[in-house]
C-alpha cells in the first residue's frame, strides 16, 4: 500500500530567488517546513532562504490496492507515516525544530479527510511549538516550485496532474486560467483507464506511465474523438471511447489503443498551451504537476515551445509530483511575504481554486 520515499537533492536549482522575488527580503535566514497531504501523497518537506533552499523532501504515497483514491483510506495512510516522514525530514535536514521559523501546510484543493490529516498535524506543531503557520495552495505550489526550479520569471504554466489541467499565467496580483478541462483531468483519464483495463501499476518507471508503456509496442495510432473547446479540453469522452476500443479489440491492437489515447490526451494539452502562448506572448512555457513527470509529455511539450522560439522547463519528478518541499517553499515565500494565518484560521478547502489566490511576492 506504499510507495517509497524520495529525497531531493535539488542541487539543480537555477535560480537565484532574489531576482524572482525581489520584493522579499531575502537577507534574513528562513527556514519553514511544509506539510503536504491533498491526495495520495504524504510529503514533509523543509525549505531554506539560502542555499541549498530545499533542504529536505520526503514523502510517502497510499496506493490503492483495488479502484482509485479513496479519500479515507488515504487518511488513515497518511495517519500511520506521518511521525516517520517528519521525523526524516527533520533529520535529512539536520535541522531540531527549534530552528524552524513556520510551519505551512497546504489546506486545499484536494480530498477533505486527507487534508485535513496535514492541516490537523500543521496546527498542532504550530502551537506546541509557538511557530507561525501558514496556509498554502497546492497549485500554486506546483507553479511555484518549478518556477523557481527553472528560474523562469513569467512563464505560462501547463499544470497536469491527477487532479488538475489546466493552463495559466500570472496577471496583476494572481494567476489567471486561461483554459482548464471541463470534466476530467489528463493524470485522472490516464490512470483510470490504466486500472479499468487492467494496466497497473499507473506509474511504471523513469516517469512513463503504465499508458506511454504500453503504448510503446504500438505500430500506429487508433483514431479516437479529439475535444479541444476554445481554449478548454475535455477528457470524458475520450475516455468512454478508449476503453469501449480497448474491449473491442484484442492482442497487439490493444497497444494502438494506448497509442491513440496519448496522442489525443497529450496532443490536446498541448494545444491549448500552445494557443495561450501566442494569446499572451509569454516568452516561456513551464510543465508542472504529477503528470509533468512524463518524458512523453515533456518532449511534445518541448518541441511545441521550440517551434515558436520559446524557452521550455519541466521539473524533475521528486518536484513535479506531490511533494512537501513545494509546500515549504511557498510557505516561505509567504512567509516573507508576512502572510500567516492563525490556528483556527488554517481549515482546509477542498475547492480553493487558483485563481482565488493572492500573490503578493511576484
Ligand atoms: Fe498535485
Amino acid at each position: 500500500m506504499e510507495a517509497a520515499a524520495t529525497q531531493s537533492s535539488l542541487s539543480s536549482v537555477r535560480a537565484d530567488p532574489s531576482t524572482l522575488y525581489p520584493s522579499l527580503d531575502w537577507s534574513r535566514s528562513i527556514i519553514v517546513l511544509g506539510i503536504e497531504s491533498t491526495a495520495h501523497t504524504f510529503g514533509v518537506g523543509i525549505a531554506s532562504s539560502r542555499k541549498p533552499y530545499i533542504l529536505a523532501n520526503v514523502r510517502r504515497s497510499y496506493q490503492p490496492l483495488k479502484g482509485g483514491i479513496h479519500p479515507r483510506e488515504a487518511a488513515s495512510h497518511h495517519v500511520s507515516v506521518s511521525a516517520q516522514v517528519l521525523a526524516e525530514a527533520l533529520e535529512k535536514a539536520g535541522v531540531g525544530i527549534s530552528e524552524i521559523n513556520a510551519i505551512a501546510v497546504a489546506l486545499g484543493p484536494g480530498l477533505g479527510p486527507a487534508l485535513r490529516v496535514g492541516a490537523t498535524i500543521a496546527r498542532g506543531l504550530a502551537a506546541y511549538y509557538r511557530k507561525p503557520l501558514v496556509a498554502v495552495n497546492h497549485a500554486l505550489a506546483h507553479i511555484e516550485v518549478a518556477r523557481f526550479y527553472a528560474g523562469f520569471e513569467d512563464p505560462l504554466v501547463l499544470y497536469v496532474s491527477g487532479g488538475n489541467t489546466m493552463v495559466t499565467a500570472y496577471a496583476r496580483g494572481r494567476y489567471r486560467v486561461f483554459g482548464e478541462t471541463l470534466d476530467i483531468a489528463l493524470g485522472n483519464l490516464l490512470d483510470t483507464f490504466a486500472r479499468e483495463v487492467g494496466l497497473a501499476p499507473p506509474y511504471v518507471k523513469e516517469g512513463l506511465h503504465a499508458v506511454d508503456h504500453c503504448a510503446l509496442r504500438a505500430r500506429e495510432p487508433l483514431l479516437l474523438p479529439y475535444t479541444v473547446k476554445g481554449m478548454d479540453v475535455s477528457y470524458s469522452g475520450l475516455l468512454t471511447a478508449a476503453l469501449r476500443a480497448w474491449h473491442r479489440v484484442r492482442g497487439m491492437e490493444r497497444h494502438s489503443v494506448c497509442l491513440g489515447l496519448r496522442e489525443v490526451a497529450y496532443g490536446a494539452a498541448v494545444e491549448v498551451a500552445e494557443r495561450g502562448l501566442m494569446h499572451t506572448r509569454k516568452n516561456a512555457l513551464l510543465l508542472t504537476g504529477g503528470v509533468a513527470a512524463s518524458p512523453v509529455l515533456q518532449e511534445k511539450a518541448g518541441i511545441m515551445a521550440k517551434l515558436h522560439d520559446r524557452r521550455f522547463a519541466a521539473p524533475p519528478p521528486e518536484l513535479a509530483g506531490d511533494n512537501g518541499a513545494m509546500i515549504a517553499w511557498l510557505g516561505l515565500l509567504n512567509y516573507l511575504a508576512g502572510l500567516v494565518v492563525e490556528p483556527e484560521e488554517a481549515v482546509v478547502r477542498q475547492r480553493w481554486r487558483l485563481d482565488m489566490v493572492e500573490a503578493p511576492w511576484r
